[in-house]
């Protein structure tokens, strides 16, 4: 590794310590067929299925209620979660969950089923008002009171990590902004990580996921070092996104590297389910790296490029409301970001760059924010992805409202590896616009 062996040197004042958390995981072929003995060995009798319409037609879908009907399971299915659920999808399914009664979760999909599931489980056993757990400034952030019921998370495409964190996203209405939930205790108790499923996934969803997954990696790694945080006033007050650690670089560095290896194969050859299933592998590393770190800024941006879509849709997503996906959300602020970030440690921005796939062999440290950026795009233009915030539909006279959706994700900001205030974040959104 590359990075100086400073860069966890202990502070006085600073944090000296980090934690590892995470959920159980079984990952292989056909292992979503484990799913109701898994269930039945948590004391489940009665188990509440999260799904959205499409993957409830795909083949592997019955592959999963066969394995609970197999194992004597009562259940009850919920197939109408949104995709980019908002706090009104979030308490539809949570209405369901009170109703259906369950003693056990089981979701299976992207990222928004995940979320949906875990969301469902807190308000059906710790009812409240809705914003009262939402992340402060935007809710109350009031803490989950404890541990939910037991919940099996089953991601369907390379991307979301959700099954490894404890975080779940939404789009608040009013605000048109997407915030999120944040507590240990909405953690999935397993995760069964089926790569079969990502046969099927069309081009937009699987490029869209696969970029989620590479800037979770690349933010983890780039995160403030945990050792540079105020020390925490106990250790139950020490953050998820505590910042970047030796236990999260290790799953960065071997996500970035598959990456580098696989994601341009994934998408010229929807074929080759050899590229396909690595991409979950390296989405499965990646979300257990950031669920112990924390993102930063590309994410906290997409949180406002999502929540003020007007017009914008993509193919192979549903197309009754307009929405940017979230992997695309979140990369097109990446390259902006990187070239502003890289400054403050240039040698992990090369890191993820070599990793990439990048020729770094004449690159020093003040080339390190445009040699990564630059790599970025490439995958951008071979994704056939917008360029930038612009063709989405953003104008500069939306970089106000794009920074006023960003300045409240300050769980996200803070974890940047150098402080942005408002007009810094301004003039990112601005240098997001256009890329070429
Ligand atoms: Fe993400």
């Amino acid at each position: 590794m590359s990075c100086c062996h400073h860069y966890y040197a202990l502070a006085e004042g600073c944090e000296s310590a980090f934690s590892v958390d995470m959920s159980k995981i079984t990952l292989g072929p056909g292992c979503l067929a484990e799913a109701g003995e898994r269930l039945t060995a948590r004391a489940v009798k009665r188990v509440a299925v999260f799904t959205d319409s499409r993957i409830k037609q795909m083949p592997f879908f019955q592959t999963l209620m066969d394995s609970l009907l197999r194992a004597g399971l009562d259940v009850a299915l919920f197939d109408r979660v949104r995709v980019e659920p908002t706090d009104e999808s979030f308490l539809e399914a949570a209405r369901f969950a009170v109703e259906a009664d369950p003693d056990g979760y089981l979701s299976i999909g992207g990222g928004s089923v995940i979320d949906t599931c875990k969301a469902a489980n807190l308000y059906a056993t710790y009812p409240a008002d809705f914003l009262a757990y939402v992340n402060a400034p935007v809710g109350e952030g009031r803490p989950v009171p404890g541990p939910l019921k037991p919940h099996i998370a089953c991601p369907t495409t390379c991307g979301t990590g959700s099954e490894c964190t404890g975080i779940a996203v939404f789009d608040l209405l009013d605000m048109k902004a997407k915030t999120g939930i944040a507590s240990v205790h909405l953690r999935p108790s397993e995760a069964l990580v089926d790569p079969q499923c990502t046969h099927t996934l069309p081009h937009n969803v699987l490029a869209a996921s696969a970029f989620d997954v590479l800037s979770h990696a690349a933010e983890s790694y780039t995160a403030i070092p945990y050792s540079a945080r105020v020390a925490p006033a106990g250790p139950m007050a020490r953050p998820m996104s505590q910042g970047a650690n030796p236990w999260s670089d290790m799953g960065c560095e071997r996500a970035l590297q598959i990456i580098g290896r696989y994601f341009e194969r994934a998408m010229a050859d929807p074929s080759d389910l050899e590229a396909r299933e690595q991409m979950m592998w390296a989405a499965t590393l990646a979300g257990v790296a950031f669920g112990n770190s924390g993102v930063h800024l590309p994410h906290g941006m997409s949180y406002a490029v999502a929540g003020l879509v007007r017009n914008y849709t993509v193919e192979d997503y549903p197309d009754d409301h307009p929405m940017v996906p979230h992997g695309m959300s979140v990369i097109v602020n990446a390259p902006a970001v990187f070239r502003h970030t890289a400054c403050a440690c240039p040698e992990r921005h090369l890191d993820v760059a070599r990793w990439l796939g990048a020729d770094v062999s004449d690159a020093g440290n003040d080339d390190a924010g445009e040699v990564l950026s630059t790599r970025l795009e490439q995958l951008m233009r071979k994704a056939r992805f917008p360029g930038g915030l612009a063709p989405i539909g953003y104008t500069v006279a939306d970089l106000d409202a794009l920074t006023d959706g960003a300045m409240p994700q300050q769980r996200l900001l803070s974890n940047a590896p150098l402080a942005v205030d408002r007009a810094a974040l301004k003039e990112l959104f601005r240098s997001a616009l256009s890329y070429w």
